[in-house]
């Protein structure tokens, strides 16, 4: 997130903050021992927000105003309001990354959950909720204790569209209602949203980013701060936007942060377009729209977007920016104002409302009474919350391959395993980028040894595995050891922000070493990898050697319990891949910088993702095994769908125009602004039954396709609804699924806009076809779902 001239800002913001003490919640604002603050319309709590936001922002100078509009915002001692430092980070547990938190005195950690790749892979919406809630509790206690901010720049929802991308791993994967779906139900637990404060009130302030197209941070000398997304109206339709538009709508979020990159040659932190019109007039954000870290500065100074700084300036408040990550708006916006550029009341104020609105919405202006206040340091790290972070790693965990079975391995039967690889005693690699400083490790070592005894080996000194110095010794492990876990993949060194990968191999050796130590072990080997991105394992999917292959991705502090939990089978695997694993050839002239979604097979380029990619995989998007076997059947569902329509548009009149020329050749396609979708949802109940021998979660994943005359063009598939449920053995749930007719079944066409193709429609669940029907345009604009 940050260039280096950020980091002296950081340096300076952590000494002026020491310097000024530590207890932000007494001393914000309207403390009431100020008696020259405490009476002023702004400070009293009863009084709508808006009141005491149009009071405060009556009472500041253009000069304090503008100290106002960037992450360290300065105090404005004559109103009694302290310093505020709007930069924290809580992506999978509160993070130090940002200034505004850190961790030592009685918080020296915090509970660190799987990096969100692994959490995602739970399809569990209410476990990452749940987690919301923890890191949440934890940052509301930090900052009690002087130690953690209130506005925290997390979850990150940009699709993982290219599986080289090295913040692949920060991202809830590659399905856009997935990643909106995580967006949403993680900014709803930590806002506190269905209750704590009540009302508009907010418990931390979450923000989805980074607004958008933004999933390039490094690949072959093009990085993200000249990168110039070239994205087509389809694709922003129905893949980027989703997301966000979620998180907005769904998730209320408090902020949205944009991005460093251009899409379509405008930066998108100064595209009006993007930042006034869509996220916040369309999508109705209540919040505020924040900078990624210095990128204001980066599309003046990289970008040459404007000839003068006090234009760039202008360019982001005019655009609806309301605070800068860096400190550029804090020295050019006075000049731009002088210059005529800028409105102080239309821009400036603006922006302000929208700031000073969320930190009253947090709170920060209420003197003492503030909420939380019971919240501390024994709430941080507490045994429930670790619980909770085992938990999470234990439904992310995916079983990719388990010949036999093998897995699970007894404990009876394998008193002894040999534990191998440079991943195979990590701590720090376990937690991925953007976290904190964890409660404590359980390494994967340390995770088996509590069921068996093992032999220790690193096999290659570090990831990147360069030499077979340490092959030999790792071998005779295996040849003398029951069974062999090996513990390989990934870390920060091959995969990180500014470090997109080059290729999915395995890097160095690694291959080597699996191969070797699986010929010669004498038990099961089982392989297990720690990555965020996907690997092409091809070797070990099609070695039969290689009996169990468990991706774990990265797994959290809790992670080697998590890891020997499922290999011993003291906990039945039911995550999936939320990501497609490709093959390395499927990178064969496939350049990252193109942002197209779909396939062109005139220009030979694949598509990306299971919703438009078709050619060789690895493991596919939803790809997990268990230890029982769940059987799934439709119970009931419509035949005939039929959509009401607004009363001005008839089928036909709607299905004219451009980029729908397939749709006009098939006849039908309503537009969804002309449809009647308010509740127009498709009730389908499914039966799980757990057929095998042990309790189990198993995940449905719900997909339409739809009619195949809906041109080339339209997904293979898209998931429309996911479910997870828990079946104990021998025994059957009933699930039911409401699709929202106009968000899920409907595609976009090539100018962007959204229809609902007429005629027979398909649902499966995994890869089998469960259930077709058929959409039709009601007529007498009446709406009607026939079973
Ligand atoms: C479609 O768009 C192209 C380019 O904008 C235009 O030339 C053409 O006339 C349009 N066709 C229809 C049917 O509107
Ligand atoms: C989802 O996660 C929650 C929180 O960990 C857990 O209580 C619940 O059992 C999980 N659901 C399923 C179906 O596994």
């Amino acid at each position: 997130m940050a260039p280096i001239c950020f980091f002296l800002l950081i340096l300076l913001q952590t000494i002026s903050s020491q310097v000024a003490g530590e207890s932000p919640t007494t001393s914000f604002a309207c403390n009431p021992k100020d008696a020259s603050s405490k009476n002023l319309p702004f400070c009293r709590a009863k009084l709508p927000i808006h009141v005491r936001v149009r009071d405060l922002i009556g009472r500041l100078t253009l000069q304090e105003k503008v100290k106002l509009l960037v992450n360290s915002a300065k105090a404005v001692p004559r109103l009694g309001i302290g310093d505020y430092e709007w930069w924290s980070e809580a992506l999978h547990g509160v993070s130090n990354v940002g200034p505004g938190t850190k961790f030592g005195g009685e918080f020296p950690g915090a509970t660190s959950f799987p990096q969100v790749i692994t959490t995602a892979a739970s399809f569990n919406a209410s476990l990452w909720e749940a987690i919301g809630r923890v890191v949440s509790d934890e940052a509301r206690a930090m900052y009690n204790g002087g130690m953690g901010g209130l506005t925290y720049w997390s979850p990150n929802v940009n699709i993982l569209r290219d599986p080289r991308w090295g913040r692949g791993q920060e991202t809830p994967g590659e399905d856009p209602v997935v990643v909106g779906s995580y967006a949403a139900s993680y900014v709803r637990g930590l806002q506190g949203n269905d209750g704590g404060g009540g009302g508009d009130r907010l418990k931390v302030a979450a923000c989805c980013k980074h607004f958008t197209a933004y999933d390039l941070d490094n690949w072959n000398g093009v990085d993200r701060f000249h990168f110039n997304a070239k994205v087509s109206k389809q694709d922003m339709e129905d893949t980027f936007d989703v997301p966000f538009r979620m998180c907005v709508k769904e998730g209320k979020v408090a902020s949205v942060m944009c991005s460093y990159n251009q899409v379509n040659g405008v930066p998108t932190c100064a595209d009006p377009n993007l930042l006034k019109k869509l996220v916040r007039a369309e999508w109705g954000l209540d919040g505020y729209i924040v900078s990624d870290c210095d990128s204001v500065g980066v599309f003046y100074d990289n970008q040459h977007y404007t000839s003068t700084p006090e234009e760039a300036a202008a360019a982001a408040l005019k655009a609806g920016l309301d605070l800068d990550c860096g400190p550029f708006l804090g020295l050019h916006t006075e000049n731009a104002v002088n210059k005529g550029l800028l409105s102080e009341v239309d821009h400036i104020d603006q922006a302000l409302a929208n700031t000073l609105t969320v930190q009253m919405r947090l709170g920060m202006f209420d003197g003492s009474s503030h909420p939380y206040a019971n919240l501390g340091p024994r709430d941080v790290c507490s045994p429930a919350h670790q619980q909770l972070a085992l938990e999470a790693a234990t439904q992310g965990i995916v079983l990719l391959k388990n010949r036999g079975p093998s897995l699970p391995l007894s404990i009876r039967r394998h008193p002894t395993v040999a534990v191998i690889g440079p991943n195979s005693d990590v701590t720090v690699t376990m937690i991925g980028n953007y976290a904190g400083v964890a409660c404590g490790y359980t390494t994967p070592l340390q995770g088996i040894g509590k069921y068996t005894r093992t032999i220790h080996q690193q096999g290659c000194s570090n990831v990147a595995c360069k030499d077979d110095t340490l092959f030999s010794a790792a071998i005779d492990a295996a040849r003398q050891a029951d069974a062999t876990v090996l513990v390989m993949g990934l870390d920060q060194s091959i995969e990180a922000e500014f470090r997109d990968r080059v290729g999915l191999l395995l890097p160095g050796r690694q291959q080597e070493l699996i191969s070797k130590v699986a010929e010669s072990s004498k038990g099961p080997t089982i392989l297990v990898l720690m990555s965020g991105g996907p690997v092409d394992i091809t070797f070990a999917k099609n070695n039969p050697r290689i009996a169990g292959v468990v991706w774990a991705g990265y797994p959290g502090q809790a992670g080697g319990q998590a890891i020997a939990d499922i290999v011993f089978g003291i906990s039945n695997p039911g995550g999936k891949l939320p990501m497609t694993w490709y093959p390395e050839e499927y990178l064969k002239n496939l350049e990252m910088t193109d942002m197209g979604m779909r396939s062109s097979p005139s220009k030979r380029y694949p598509g990306r993702t299971y919703r438009f990619y078709k050619g060789p995989i690895v493991y596919p998007f939803g790809h997990g095994l268990g230890y029982t076997k769940f059987v799934q059947t439709v119970a009931s569902a419509p035949t005939v769908v039929a959509i009401p329509l607004d009363g001005h548009h008839t089928e036909t009149s709607t299905s004219a125009g451009n980029g729908t020329s397939s749709f006009a050749a098939a006849g039908k396609a309503i537009r969804v602004t002309h449809a009647k979708c308010n509740k127009l949802s498709l009730g389908v109940d499914v039966d799980v039954r757990n057929v095998g021998n042990r309790d189990g979660s198993h995940t449905l994943l719900v997909y339409s396709s739809p009619p195949a005359a809906a041109g080339h063009w339209v997904p293979h598939k898209q998931l429309v609804a996911f479910e997870k449920v828990y079946v104990p053995a021998k025994t059957q749930r009933r699930v039911r699924f409401n699709i929202h007719v106009c968000k899920y079944l409907s595609v976009v066409d090539r100018s962007g806009i959204r229809r609902i193709p007429m005629g027979r429609h398909h649902l499966h669940i995994g890869d089998h076809l469960i259930h077709s029907f058929s959409i039709q345009a009601a007529s007498l604009g009446l709406g009607v779902i026939k079973s």
